[in-house]
């Protein structure tokens, strides 16, 4: 068995004390796979404080999206703890666990799954709608988030009259409606040119530090790690040569963390 972890705290002392957003610790995820079992998070520990935001990479295979599926308690792992925003998540049934996730989790993948018939406005409310949250304030809350990601004269758009990077901007602003303290992002770059792709992770720092969230983003694009604040390589599974991108943090905080 590999240990590997990784932890990025947040420099302020002022959080001390603070419930981490997101902690992993020691996970490790089977899946069936004929008779036996393929290893595919092998004893992962990971932990990421409010208004950081961390790279996963590592070749395709290697576990990132296994990763963030755990993380996000959409899989419950083999072994090993999940704790989000400081609850453990083990020991919750599946009805309280999916109400920690809408509550505490944004999720943002590579294809915005947008509904055809709904306005960019109308995306962002439908949510809360379901959640049983009066309409008018989580159109007011749709509007402002929408006009943070860049497209308050898109409101009432659908998205066959959004381009690509537009309708990811609606996924992102979406994944902050419920106000989360984690944002887990899979290759959110993957569908767009250059340009776009840059502004979106550009747009991705700026909401880790305006809603100081704590952000994990899984990229292929290695230019962009160096808005993160660290970068941790997966290889079969674990966590190998978490590294720091430009020295963004101390990188006395990190000799704690690697393995
Ligand atoms: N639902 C699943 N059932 C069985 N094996 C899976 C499943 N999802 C992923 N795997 C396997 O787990 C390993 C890690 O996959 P994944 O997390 O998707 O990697 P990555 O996102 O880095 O490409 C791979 O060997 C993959 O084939
Ligand atoms: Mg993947």
């Amino acid at each position: 068995m590999s240990a590997s972890s990784l932890s990025v705290p947040h420099l302020a002392t002022s959080s001390a004390g603070a419930a981490l957003p997101i902690a992993l610790t020691n996970v490790t995820l089977e899946y069936p796979d004929g008779g036996g079992t393929i290893k595919a998070l092998d004893s992962v520990s990971l932990d990421v404080a409010a208004g950081r935001m961390i790279s996963l990479v590592g070749t395709s295979g290697s576990g990132k999206s296994s990763l963030l599926a755990v993380a996000a308690t959409l899989v419950r792992p083999t072994n090993g703890q999940v704790a989000i925003d400081g609850i453990t998540t083990a020991d919750l049934k599946d009805a309280d666990l999916t109400a920690l996730r809408r509550e505490k989790v944004g999720i943002i993948f590579q294809q915005p799954n947008l509904l055809a018939s709904l306005t960019a406005v109308e995306q962002l409310m439908i949510g809360h709608h379901l959640r049983g949250k009066p309409l008018r304030a989580a159109r007011g809350r749709a509007h402002e988030l929408l006009g943070l990601v860049g497209l308050g004269a898109s409101a009432d758009k659908r998205p066959h009259q959004l381009s690509g990077g537009q309708r990811q901007r609606v996924n992102i602003a979406r994944a902050l409606m419920g106000d989360p303290r984690v944002l887990l992002v899979d290759e959110p770059t993957a569908a767009l040119d250059h340009e776009r792709s840059a502004s979106i992770v550009g747009l991705l720092r700026r909401v880790t530090d305006e809603f100081q969230v704590a952000t994990v983003m899984v990229t292929h694009d290695t230019e962009f790690v160096p808005l993160t604040d660290a970068v941790a390589v997966m290889r079969d599974g674990g966590l190998s040569n978490p590294e720091l991108p430009g020295g963004a943090i101390h990188p006395a905080t990190y000799s704690k963390g690697l393995f």
